[in-house]
């Protein structure tokens, strides 16, 4: 629509403008800012193109202050601002196959061409956006997106990523943007061990990649796995690029990770890029990440340069959304339920309700502050969603559904299994119930104990365990050991076959690693990198059980916290028998490692691009006796560099650490 063409606005339109205004502008900030939405993704572009539409049809409108105007919110103070050398704009929103349609005759019409005009279409990945800007091949900064002009210098997180290349072979100004996300899997992993050790967990993949790149700290966004998707530029000198297409191939060559070429699509046909939109939908659930729609872009860079922009958005491009993975249903009831570290977890028990093909029944509300803040009630209709298209979450209750007379709710003060009185430990959310003969807290350390990556009992599963357990066939880890085919015969439907296999696994995992099995006794805060650390350095369970705070603390990676609960767990007498008795039946395989050696008693962490592989480096280390770290500490013997070794040289030299080659290294083991 011209300008001219436009209907003067009313007192009236202009209320509606600014009111509009005002909201568009508070969900940006409490997206952008401070990655805490209120509202859903879909609902904020319906708002958005609202307001867009109001400020196309009339004029007189004030838009000097109008979220139209610039691309996103502000940047937090608390890191360096910095411009982008080109802006990061973002692009207009449409929603289905009609949109496409029209975004195709658009192009069209506004080349007045009649030629078919070829797309490249690829993955709207739902992440967020980063520029990486590399000066004479090395990456000097990392940018977010801010208000699209200026944005914040990440370089400190981003650097922690690994896919991303701190050196590239293109020796002129390169400008890489795209988005860092963290895999659906990875999430899931990661949000379960915040969960275990009491801590924060997020709500989908989206916000804990976007909460983790705002830290201040380095060390946590190194321990996330972060990752980054290349699929355009910014500003760039001494190299040419004809195509969308073309840009990602080349940014390809020089190492930055691109879109799988199974999930895009370069054509010139209409009905291929709807198939495409469709295909993609139905494969959604099936991706490793979160996407929220697709991207069609024109390929040619210089039909691109001919359709220029429109309003804040290129016309080349178009996003086309997904509906959301939502849907309504009523909480019927909230449970609380008892994990194995006697956390009470409140669950949402809700009508059966299908969301992208799956039906939801549970979901966690994971704490009282959290309970509190959604403001979730017993008979509340509520919009439920899967969180990174796995975990099922409440996003939001519609109060005007709220029965009359519903009451907050509040998780009980004493543990629903076993009546003791709960409680919160200092700087923790989640209430815990602190008694060990808790029935729940058994189920949840037996079903940990028996897990695939602890003692690896395949054929004894949840179900089986809470059999176990209310027969009262199994009270602690080595009963497990001592059932018989007349125990198990208790059970129903348990088939000779089937009794035989679960005895066998049982059996089996008595072959095990000293690393293994201290990741089985469940000692919170002892995850299977600490357990292996711990079997590295003391060798036999009975090293390890009469250890003191003193020794303790000498192992790497242990510090007071974690020291003090591990000595709280072996000093209980009754922890003291149990692992007595259980490791009567275990036979600890010798750990693959060289415990003798000439690098026995060293530890060592390597940074940097060495003359060979990361994995031949280690290996070298550890069958000479070294240990590995993962990060920099004053536990750390040596740090050995290549090229390129970041901040882990300046921390090392900082805290005294004796920085050395590779060449260094190798005359050590002479
Ligand atoms: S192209 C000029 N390609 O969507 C267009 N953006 O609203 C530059 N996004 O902020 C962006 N996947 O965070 C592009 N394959 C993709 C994308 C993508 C996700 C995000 C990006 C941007 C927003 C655009």
């Amino acid at each position: 629509m011209s300008k001219t063409s436009k209907t003067a606005a009313s007192a009236q339109i202009k209320r509606k403008h600014s009111d509009l205004k005002e909201k568009v502008n508070y969900h940006n900030e409490r997206y952008h800012t401070h990655d805490k939405p209120e509202i859903s993704d879909y609902d904020f572009d319906q708002l958005f193109s609202e307001l867009l539409k109001l400020e196309e049809e009339y004029s007189g409108l004030d838009l000097t202050d109008s979220p139209s105007q610039r691309v996103g919110g502000d940047a937090i103070a608390a890191f360096k601002k910095m411009d982008h050398r080109l802006p990061m704009i973002s692009l207009a929103n449409s929603y289905n196959e009609e949109d496409i349609k029209e975004f195709n005759a658009r192009i069209k019409k506004f080349l007045r061409n009649d030629k078919d005009v070829e797309y490249f279409a690829e993955l709207k990945l739902d992440g967020l956006s980063m520029e990486l800007v590399y000066e004479d091949g090395q990456l000097v900064r990392a940018l977010t997106r801010g208000d699209g002009v200026t944005g914040e210098d990440v370089t400190h997180n981003v650097k922690t990523i690994k896919s991303i290349p701190l050196k590239i072979s293109h020796k002129k100004l390169l400008e890489v943007r795209g988005e860092v996300l963290i895999d659906k899997k990875d999430f899931v992993e990661m949000n379960q061990a915040y969960e275990e050790a009491g801590q924060m967990v997020f709500a989908n993949p989206r916000n804990a990649a976007a909460g983790t790149i705002r830290q201040l700290d380095p060390k946590i966004a190194a321990s996330r796995p972060l990752k980054f998707f290349a699929y355009a530029l910014g500003a760039y000198e001494g190299i040419i690029f004809d195509s969308q297409k073309d840009i990602e191939e080349k940014l390809a060559a020089l190492k930055f990770p691109i879109i799988d070429r199974k999930f895009t699509e370069c054509t010139s046909s209409e009905e291929e890029l709807i198939e495409y939109y469709h295909r993609i939908n139905q494969h959604r659930a099936q991706l490793p990440f979160d996407i929220d729609g697709i991207v069609i872009k024109v390929n040619s860079l210089s039909l691109q340069d001919d359709l220029g922009m429109v309003a804040r958005s290129p016309r080349w491009a178009t996003a086309v959304k997904f509906q959301p993975e939502q849907a309504q249903t009523v909480i019927e009831n909230i449970v609380v339920q008892v994990g194995r570290t006697g956390a009470l977890t409140p669950v949402a028990v809700m009508k059966p309700v299908k969301v992208g093909g799956v039906t939801i029944t549970n979901a966690t509300l994971h704490n009282q502050d959290e309970i509190d803040r959604k403001d979730v009630r017993i008979g509340d209709t509520v919009i439920v969603q899967r969180a990174g298209d796995v975990i099922p979450e409440v996003v939001q209750v519609i109060l005007d559904k709220r029965p009359k007379n519903s009451e907050a709710f509040l998780i009980p003060t004493n543990c629903p299994t076993c009546g003791t009185k709960a409680s919160k430990e200092p700087e923790e959310a989640v209430l815990r119930c602190q008694n060990p003969f808790c029935k729940s807290i058994l189920i949840g350390s037996l079903i940990h104990f028996v897990s695939r990556r602890a003692m690896n009992m395949e054929k004894v599963g949840d179900k089986l365990i809470e059999a176990f357990v209310e027969l009262e066939l199994v009270q602690n880890f080595s009963d497990l050991y001592k059932l018989t085919d007349k125990d198990i015969q208790k059970l129903e439907r348990q088939g000779e076959k089937s009794i035989q296999n679960i005895l066998n696994s049982i059996e089996k995992s008595r072959q095990t690693t000293l690393a293994r099995f201290i990741y089985a006794l469940g000692i919170r805060f002892v995850g299977e990198q600490t357990a292996k650390l711990l079997a590295d350095h003391y060798g036999t369970i009975e090293n390890f059980m009469k250890t003191e705070a003193e020794e303790l603390e000498k192992v790497p990676e242990i510090g007071e916290k974690v020291s003090a609960t591990i000595l709280k767990w072996l000093h209980d007498k009754r922890m003291q028998s149990e692992v007595k008795t259980l490791a009567k039946y275990m036979t600890f395989e010798a750990p693959k490692r060289n415990l003798e050696g000439k690098l026995t008693g060293m530890s060592f962490l390597v940074t940097g691009t060495l003359p060979v592989k990361r994995d031949v480096a280690h290996e070298k280390i550890e069958e000479n006796g070294g240990k590995l770290l993962s990060g920099v500490s004053a536990k750390l013997s040596y740090l050995i560099v290549g090229e390129d070794p970041g901040s882990k040289a300046d921390k090392a030299q900082s805290v005294g650490v004796k920085i050395i080659s590779w060449e260094e290294f190798l005359e050590l083991l002479k």
